[in-house]
């Protein structure tokens, strides 16, 4: 068995050679448009990470693909119904730490609260004065809306009703045990209508492709914050700039966000732009905007429970064939 691993660091080739003994394994730091894929199409197994985009023209050229690993819990990078129909089996990994990202996603919005961009900034310039424009928020004043209660959105729920926040949730399916804990579901609209925070935590879909656009942001509370540490699409990148440039909503912390490849694998150095790319550029220019690029995952627990899982994983296929919780149905 030949197994491919794409988009990875120098610590990840080291764990991944000194567990995986046994098999043919070849790395690559590049994500997959980077790489001649003739170098790869032989693999039989490949691990890859949200940046490699296999969409079936790419996954045409492999001949003897049997199992794709990606080492993150979205799959939208992948195309899973082109998958069934060749038979190659896709895992990825549910759960290595959703708190980790829940945690991210309250440190968007403890950072907007406080404003503490703002501040740092000013300290930075040696202004040490306590004006009227750095005056902050407390979390017990305020409603967030949490969109999608799984397993990352359901710990965002339950940090943010023990920090005294009113929580209210949004999901096709709802999470008794949040209910019991006093989160209540409503309908989007409503949400989206009494809500000072809104935070997104679905999976992206064309169900949840801009989920969020410019209709539901005009409905927000004007001063709304949004915070997405979900995928980039759920989030119509125009209608937010707009939003922010024109001072209807009051913030945006944003882990994920379209077109972030652009800016993530340094394409934008090379000369490659959007439009959307250039307005988050913009948007991080703002005092009440904070980016980061894809990374709310991205702990010491979170990514030696990726490492981890995958080897275990693609031990279990290469002796029983079966992929058991990593399967991606
Ligand atoms: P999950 O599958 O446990 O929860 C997703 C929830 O969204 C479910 O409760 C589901 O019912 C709900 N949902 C799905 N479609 C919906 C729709 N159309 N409308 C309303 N609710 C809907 O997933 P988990 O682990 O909580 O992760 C959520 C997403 O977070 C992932 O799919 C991934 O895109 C993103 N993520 C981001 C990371 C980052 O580093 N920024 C890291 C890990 C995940």
């Amino acid at each position: 068995m030949k197994i491919v691993f794409t988009s990875v660091n120098k610590s990840d080739i080291e764990f991944y050679k000194y567990s995986l003994p046994e098999s043919e394994v070849i790395f690559f730091q590049d994500n997959i448009d980077n790489i001649n894929i003739k170098e790869i199409c032989d693999a039989n197994i490949l691990s890859v990470f949200v940046f490699d985009k296999l969409d079936k023209n790419k996954l045409s050229q492999f001949n003897n693909l049997k199992l794709i690993i990606t080492r993150s819990a979205g799959v939208d990078h992948i195309d899973i119904n082109y998958c069934k129909e060749r038979g190659i089996r896709v895992a990825n990994i549910p759960a290595y730490s959703p708190k980790s990202i829940a945690e991210h996603s309250l440190c968007l919005l403890l950072n907007l609260t406080r404003k503490i961009k703002l501040i740092s900034s000013k300290t930075k310039d040696i202004d040490f004065s306590q004006n009227e424009e750095l005056i902050g928020l407390d979390l017990d004043q305020l409603k967030i809306g949490i969109i999608g209660t799984g397993k990352i959105g359901s710990w965002m729920a339950k940090i943010c009703k023990n920090l005294g926040m009113e929580v209210y949730a949004y999901d096709i399916k709802e999470n008794l045990e949040l209910k019991t804990l006093g989160i209540k579901y409503i309908n989007l609209e409503s949400l989206i209508e009494i809500s000072d925070v809104i935070s997104l935590h679905v999976p992206y879909s064309a169900k949840t492709h801009h989920l969020i656009n410019k209709e539901k942001i005009n409905k927000m509370k004007d001063g709304a914050i949004i915070i997405n540490t979900s995928r980039g699409a759920v989030l119509d990148t125009n209608a937010l700039y707009n939003a922010l440039m024109n001072g209807k909503l009051g913030g945006a912390g944003i882990d994920v966000f379209e077109d972030e490849d652009i800016l993530i694998l340094n394409r934008y150095e090379k000369g490659i732009v959007s439009d959307k790319a250039l307005k988050i550029l913009k948007l991080n220019t703002l005092p009440n905007v904070i980016i980061t690029p894809h990374i709310a995952y991205f702990t010491k627990k979170a990514v030696n429970n990726i490492r981890n899982s995958v080897v275990e994983c693609i031990n279990i296929f290469l002796k029983e064939g079966k992929l058991g919780k990593f399967e991606v149905v």
